[in-house]
C-alpha cells in the first residue's frame, strides 16, 4: 500500500473495515523490521511529516469526513496512530541488524593493544636513592636553576673572574649578555654546588640539605663523559663539624648505597671550594678490593668530591646571613655524580645508553 484509498462512506462498518486494513498493513510492515535503517523507514512511511500514511488518513479521511462523522473517524485514527507508535517502539528496540552489527563489530580474536607500563629511569631512581639515604639522616631537599649566573656558579665558589681554576669547568655561556656585570652573566650551571650559596643565603646554620640536578660541561663525550649528567650536593653547615663528621657521614652513604661490606678511603684532593678537600674511593664492588679490569686493578673506584667549607665560601655567605661567621662555624661539602654511581649498580658500560632512548635498554629498568 502505497497511499490512502478515498472513502465513499463514513458509517461504522465501512470504517471498521478501512482501519482494520490500514492496521493489518501496519503490523505486517512492522513484522519486516530488521535493522535500524528498516525501522527509519518504517517511521517515514507511517508517520513522516510530508509524505507519511498517516498524514494521508488525516487529510483524506478526517478532513474529508461530514460533521457527524468527524467523531468515531477521530477516535479510529487516534487509536491507529498509537499503534503504529507502539510498533515503532517494539522494534526500535530490536536494535541494529545482524548485517549493521557486523559493519561495526569488534573482532575479539584480534591481540589487544598493549599498554606499556612506565618506570623510572635508572637515574632518577639512582638520584632518588642517593637522596633517600641523606633523607634518613636529617638532610632536607632543595633544588637550584639549570641556568645559574657566573656569581653563584663560579664567583662565590670561591672561583675569581680569569682564575686558571674555571678552566676545569667550562660551560656554554648565554648569548647577548655583554651590557651585564660579569658575575650576573647566566651559563648553564657545571656542578650544583652554587646551590649550596643559594641554601646559606636564605637559611642561617644549621643546613643539613642535598641538592640533586643536572648539569653541564664542554666534555667531549665518551664511554663515561656525556656534557649533560647529574650530581647531588651534599651541605652540612654547624658549630663544630668536623672532617671526621665528613668521612663518618660519606662512609655510612657508601655503605647504604653500596652494601655494608664496602670500604671508604679519603685521597687529598683540591676544589676551589672546599679545604681541605678530598676524593672518595670504596672498595671495588666488583672484585671485593682484589683487583679486576672496572677498578684498573688496583681495588678501589673513586666516586665522589668532598672537602670543608672554605671560610672563603663563608664569607660570601656572611653577606646575605652574618651567622655564617667562619670563626663561630664549620662545614663540610660533597658532590658526586649520578650517572656513574648508577653505572656501577645497574652494570652499565656506556654512559650515552642512559640519553639514548632506546627501548630495549630503557625496557629493562622497567
Ligand atoms: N662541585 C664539585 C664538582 O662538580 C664536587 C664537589 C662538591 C666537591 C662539593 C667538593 C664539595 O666537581
Amino acid at each position: 500500500m502505497t497511499s490512502i484509498p478515498t472513502l465513499s462512506s463514513f458509517d461504522d462498518d465501512s470504517l471498521d473495515r478501512a482501519f482494520a486494513a490500514l492496521e493489518k498493513q501496519a503490523r505486517a510492515d512492522a513484522a519486516t523490521l530488521d535493522g535500524t535503517e528498516a525501522v527509519e523507514a518504517f517511521r517515514l512511511r507511517w508517520i513522516g511529516r510530508k509524505q507519511g500514511l498517516l498524514n494521508d488518513v488525516s487529510s483524506k479521511w478526517l478532513k474529508a469526513a461530514p460533521p457527524e462523522a468527524k467523531k468515531p473517524v477521530g477516535e479510529r485514527f487516534k487509536a491507529l496512530k498509537e499503534l503504529v507508535e507502539r510498533l515503532l517502539e517494539q522494534s526500535a528496540g530490536a536494535g541494529p541488524s545482524d548485517a549493521e552489527l557486523s559493519a561495526e563489530a569488534i573482532d575479539i580474536t584480534l591481540p589487544g593493544t598493549q599498554r606499556l607500563m612506565g618506570a623510572e629511569h635508572p637515574i632518577t631512581r639512582t638520584m632518588n636513592e642517593i637522596v633517600g639515604v641523606f633523607a634518613a639522616l636529617g638532610y632536607s631537599v632543595g633544588v637550584g636553576p639549570e641556568v645559574e649566573t657566573d656569581y653563584y656558579n663560579f664567583e662565590c665558589m670561591n672561583f675569581p673572574p680569569d682564575h686558571p681554576a674555571r678552566d676545569t669547568q667550562d660551560t656554554i655561556a648565554i648569548a647577548g649578555q655583554e651590557r651585564r656585570p660579569p658575575r650576573d652573566r647566566l651559563l648553564l650551571r657545571t656542578h650544583t654546588s652554587p646551590v649550596q650559596m643559594r641554601t646559606m643565603e636564605v637559611q642561617p646554620p644549621p643546613v643539613q640539605i642535598v641538592i640533586p640536578g643536572k648539569v653541564h660541561r664542554n666534555d667531549a663525550a665518551d664511554a663515561t663523559h656525556s656534557p649533560i649528567f647529574h650530581q647531588v650536593e651534599g651541605l652540612c653547615v654547624d658549630t663544630n663539624v668536623t672532617f671526621s663528621d665528613l668521612k663518618g657521614t660519606l662512609d655510612y652513604a657508601m655503605k647504604a648505597l653500596f652494601g655494608s661490606s664496602v670500604k671508604t678511603r679519603f685521597f687529598p684532593s683540591f676544589f676551589p671550594f672546599t679545604e681541605p678537600s678530598a676524593d672518595v674511593q670504596i672498595s671495588c664492588i666488583f672484585c671485593g678490593g682484589k683487583g679486576c679490569r672496572k677498578c684498573k686493578h688496583s681495588g678501589w673506584i673513586e666516586l665522589l668530591g668532598c672537602g670543608m667549607v672554605d671560610p672563603v665560601v663563608f664569607a660570601f655567605a656572611a653577606e646575605k646571613q652574618p651567622a655564617y661567621d667562619p670563626k663561630k662555624i664549620s662545614g663540610f661539602a660533597f658532590g658526586m655524580g649520578v650517572e656513574r654511581i648508577a653505572m656501577m649498580k645497574y652494570g652499565i658500560s656506556e654512559i650515552g645508553q642512559l640519553f639514548a632512548g632506546d627501548m630495549r635498554f630503557s625496557g629493562q629498568f622497567a
